[in-house]
C-alpha cells in the first residue's frame, strides 16, 4: 500500500532529545498568549478580540488557504481581498480600504518571515488593526522585529510545527481581552493521546511500540477506507465554510497540546533548515522549475520550500503526480469565491505556479529525494 509522507510533524522518541532552545525567536515569546485548538480558531479569536462585528471590513490576501479566510467570515467580517507583491506581502498601493475596515490579515508565508514595517505603517495611518498570521512561521526574525511582533495580534498553527493533534495560538504584546472557552472535555483529552500514538506508530516513529499499536489501531478502525470523492462543481461560500470545520473554535486545547509545546525545540529548527536546504539544492536541477526564494535566511525555521513552476500548472501535471505518489506537498489552488482578478497579482500566479514542498522535522532525506524524483519525471513529460 502507498505510504503517504506525513504532512505534519508526528511524535517519536527522538522528539524528547536535543537542545531545548530553538535558537530563534518564537510567537509564544510574546507576553500574552491564549492556547486554542487550531490556527483557524486563533484567527476567529483575533476577530473577536478586535471586536469585529457583522459587516465590518477585513482585508485578506488573494493567495490563501481557505482555512485562513473561513474564520474571518465566520466572525461576520465583510471580506475585501488584496493582491500580493513579488515578496508575498500586501501590494499596499493597490488597496483602497472600504469604510468600516477594522483589520488587515497578513500572512508570514512559507516560514520565511519578512519585515512588516511598511504594512504596519500603512495600517497605523488608517487606524486599521494588523493581524500577523504566523501559521507558517512559528519561529524566526521578521526583519527588524521577531516574528509575531508586527501585528496588534499574532496567530499561529501549532500542528504545523509540533506533533500535536490540534493547537493554535493567539498572542499579543498587550493583554488579550477575555474569551469564554468551553473546556476540552474528556473525549478531546483522550483523542489527543490516541492521535499521537496512532500517527506516531503509523509512521514507525515509536520504536518498540509500533507493531502492537498498529495492530490495535487496525482492530479499532477496520480496513482502510478510500477517501470520499470531492463534491462536484465550484464550491460556494457555505460549502467552503463547512469544509473548514470551525466547530471547535471556541474550545480550549487539550492538555497534551501544552505539554508538547514544551518539547525540545532545537531539533525542530535544525531539521527544518536542513530539509529546506536539501530541497533548495535538489530543485536547482529540475526542468522548468526553480526555488521561489533565495537560499534560507539565517533566522528562519521554514514551513515549506516554495517551488516556482515556469509554466502555469493545469490540474493534471506535477502537483497531481506528487499527490498520487503520496508526497508531502500543497498547492493553494482552492480560492475563496469572489476573489477579484487584480492586475499583476503575484498571489494569483502562485495559485497555479507555486508548489509548497513541506520540510517539517519528521520527514527524512529519502522522502525529500523521492519528492524531487517524482517532480523530475512529471516535469520532463
Ligand atoms: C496561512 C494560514 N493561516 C491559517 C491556517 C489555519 O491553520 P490551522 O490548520 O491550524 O487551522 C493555515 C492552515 O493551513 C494557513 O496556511
Amino acid at each position: 500500500m502507498l505510504q503517504r509522507q506525513p504532512t505534519r510533524p508526528t511524535f517519536g522518541w527522538d522528539n524528547l532529545a536535543g537542545g531545548h532552545a530553538a535558537g530563534l525567536p518564537a510567537v509564544d515569546d510574546l507576553p500574552h498568549t491564549r492556547l486554542l485548538t487550531s490556527g483557524r480558531a486563533a484567527l476567529f479569536a483575533a476577530m473577536k478580540a478586535l471586536g469585529v462585528q457583522a459587516g465590518d471590513g477585513v482585508l485578506a490576501p488573494s493567495y490563501h488557504c481557505p482555512t485562513l479566510v473561513a474564520p474571518l467570515r465566520a466572525a461576520g467580517a465583510a471580506l475585501q481581498f488584496y493582491p500580493l507583491g513579488p515578496d508575498g506581502l500586501p501590494a499596499l498601493d493597490a488597496i483602497t480600504p472600504a469604510a468600516r475596515t477594522r483589520a488587515l490579515v497578513a500572512a508570514q508565508l512559507f516560514g520565511l518571515p519578512r519585515s512588516l514595517a511598511a504594512v504596519r505603517a500603512w495600517c497605523d495611518a488608517r487606524g486599521i488593526a494588523l493581524v500577523e498570521d504566523c501559521a507558517h512561521s512559528f519561529f524566526g526574525q521578521a526583519g527588524e522585529r521577531p516574528v509575531g511582533h508586527w501585528g496588534d495580534l499574532a496567530t499561529a498553527s501549532l500542528s504545523k510545527f509540533f506533533p500535536v493533534a490540534e493547537g493554535g495560538l493567539l498572542a499579543a504584546a498587550r493583554p488579550l481581552p477575555a474569551q469564554a472557552l468551553q473546556p476540552a472535555g474528556a473525549r478531546a483529552q483522550l483523542k489527543a493521546w490516541v492521535d499521537l500514538l496512532e500517527r506516531g506508530s503509523a509512521q514507525g516513529r515509536l520504536t518498540g511500540l509500533n507493531a502492537p499499536l498498529r495492530a490495535l489501531f487496525r482492530l479499532k478502525n477496520g480496513p482502510p477506507r478510500a477517501p470520499s470523492p470531492a463534491a462536484p462543481g465550484e464550491p460556494d461560500e457555505a460549502r467552503m465554510l463547512a469544509e473548514c470545520d470551525l466547530g471547535r473554535s471556541e474550545q480550549a486545547a487539550p492538555a497534551l497540546t501544552r505539554r508538547l509545546l514544551g518539547l525540545p525545540r532545537g531539533r525542530i529548527v535544525t531539521r527544518r533548515r536542513a530539509h529546506y536546504d536539501m530541497l533548495h539544492r535538489l530543485a536547482q536541477g529540475l526542468p522548468g522549475a526553480r526555488p521561489l526564494s533565495a537560499p534560507l535566511p539565517a533566522q528562519a525555521a521554514p514551513y515549506v520550500m516554495p517551488l516556482w513552476l515556469d509554466a502555469p500548472e493545469p490540474a493534471e501535471t506535477a502537483y497531481a503526480a506528487l499527490r498520487a505518489a503520496g508526497c508531502a506537498v500543497f498547492r493553494w489552488d482552492r480560492v475563496w469565491p469572489d476573489v477579484p482578478d487584480f492586475p499583476d497579482d503575484h498571489g494569483a500566479r502562485w495559485r497555479t505556479q507555486v508548489l509548497q514542498l513541506l520540510c517539517h522535522q519528521d520527514l527524512d532525506d529519502a522522502m525529500l529525494t523521492r519528492t524531487c524524483d517524482v517532480l523530475t519525471d512529471a516535469l520532463k513529460t
